[in-house]
């Protein structure tokens, strides 16, 4: 399964927090990290991919253009992707970038989770209408998917997450 998202929504400390350990997927305050595709092998039964994130701006736009084709691809052929877990933060509405994963995902049959990020830095409220606004915007698109809200810290969603990605992939 893919780990997808903007640079710097939290995609390192998402998968650490899920495989429980702490430094397994390398983290950084500094949007753009994760510069390659990271494999990590859980329990010896399924990889879990660190994929680089988008919208980094230091990116040059044929590197970030490459980049979109790639992922595209990625997507949309590589058959051994079981699930795609797309992070957004829950803080700010979804970007261009977001709603670029969603035409993808619309099209194509990879089974599909939004994790909605940083949730620790909102007010129970706050949370809610995240949540409601992914839903919304989900719609609209006639995709059905689970949306969670998570976070790294709290360790907030995890084990909902984790019943998803049970229930969605085959090992
Ligand atoms: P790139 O590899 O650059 O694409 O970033 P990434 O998506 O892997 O993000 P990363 O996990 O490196 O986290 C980016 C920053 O957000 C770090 O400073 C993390 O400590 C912080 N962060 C990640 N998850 C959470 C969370 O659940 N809560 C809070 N409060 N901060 C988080
Ligand atoms: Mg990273």
């Amino acid at each position: 399964m893919a780990f997808l998202g903007r640079s710097n929504v939290g995609k390192s400390s998402l998968l650490n927090a899920l495989v429980g350990r702490r430094a397994v997927a390398r983290t950084s305050r500094t949007p753009g990290k994760t510069r390659q595709f990271n494999y990590y092998l859980v329990n010896g039964l399924l990889y879990f991919v660190d994929l680089p994130g988008y919208g980094y701006a230091k990116v040059s736009r044929s590197e970030r253009e490459r980049w979109g084709r790639f992922i595209g691809r990625y997507v949309s052929e590589r058959e051994p992707l079981q699930l795609l877990i797309h992070l957004i933060d829950s803080r700010h509405p979804p970007t261009d970038l977001d709603l670029g994963v969603l035409e993808l995902v619309k099209g194509g049959d990879v089974p599909y989770v939004i994790a909605l990020t940083k949730s620790d830095k909102l007010s129970g409220n706050g949370r809610t209408r995240a949540e409601k606004r992914v839903q919304d915007l989900l719609a609209g698109y006639g995709i059905e998917a689970a949306v969670v809200l998570t976070s790294a810290e709290t360790r907030r969603g995890l084990d909902e997450l984790l019943d998803w990605i049970d229930t969605l992939t085959t090992t």
